[in-house]
């Protein structure tokens, strides 16, 4: 089986690292969209369209389903897509949702997101009609923080506490969901300004999500495709998959001549 997973740069890659390590014999075509990175700070429009033009890449790769790697597409552009295309295409919400409920004992949960993802409602939504209470949050600076490794300093711990020290006086919430596919790698520096909190990621929520639509088997090929190739690209694909791959170009426009 081909999985096709898409994000808008590196950070699906916390969620491909998961799905690797559980499904060892899929083969998997990732598209991380560098060149247009953060797409969290852009339209409900614009993050559909991009989101279909890198779905009609996946699918020209003659991938048979997708796995939206990325938050803030999942909640801006996950029904567009379905509306569009044929194959299965599933979100990293409903996990991340699934995982919490699991998770709060107190029906109190917290979300932290880029704006689009936390602005779209979507989490809270889903898990308000569970009769949970809610409580988002959009933490901008998490990705760039990432994206230049500046996890576990002082600039990580002063901006975890900058976005988050609110959620030490709600104190019914004992489940916060990462909502971004970055913020795993912050998860240290969260935990250790949180330590009363459970963090839930999709990222790890995925693999039992996808279980009924995953055959393991295949080739296990990974191919790696980003719109640009910088030194830093590199860098962080090594970081996050603790290993070196062979990193694959495609032009953007030629996304969208294609589309
Ligand atoms: N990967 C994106 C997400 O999960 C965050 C990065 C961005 O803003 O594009 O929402």
């Amino acid at each position: 089986m081909k999985i096709g997973m898409f994000d808008s740069g590196v950070g699906g890659l916390t969620v491909l690292k998961s799905v690797r390590e559980a499904y060892d014999k899929v083969d998997i075509v990732y598209l991380g969209d560098t060149a247009r990175v953060p797409y969290g700070i852009k339209s409900k429009e614009t993050i559909i369209t991009y989101a279909k033009e890198s779905a009609n890449f996946l699918i020209n790769q003659n991938v048979d389903m997708i796995l939206i790697a990325c938050n803030s597409v999942s909640a801006n552009a996950m029904e567009a897509l379905q509306e569009t295309f044929d194959i299965p295409i599933v979100g990293v919400i409903e996990a991340g949702v699934e995982a919490a409920l699991k998770s709060s004992k107190t029906k109190h949960v917290g979300i932290i997101g880029t704006t689009a993802t936390i602005n779209s409602n979507k989490y809270q939504e889903r898990l308000e009609a569970f009769n949970i209470k809610t409580y988002g949050k959009a933490c901008p600076l998490f990705v760039p923080i990432v994206e230049e490794k500046l996890i576990n300093t002082d600039i990580s711990k002063k901006t975890v506490e900058f976005y988050l020290k609110e959620f030490k006086d709600l104190k019914d919430i004992d489940t916060i969901i990462l909502g971004c596919t970055h913020y795993p790698l912050l998860e240290k520096d969260i935990r250790e300004f949180l330590p009363h909190i459970n963090l839930v990621s999709s990222s790890d929520a995925i693999i039992s999500y996808i279980k009924d639509i995953v055959k393991n088997e295949g080739d296990a090929t990974t191919k790696l495709y980003f719109t640009d190739i910088s030194e830093n690209t590199s860098k962080l694909v090594e970081y996050i998959m603790g290993q070196k791959y062979d990193l694959k170009y495609i032009n953007v426009e030629s996304l969208s001549i294609n589309c």
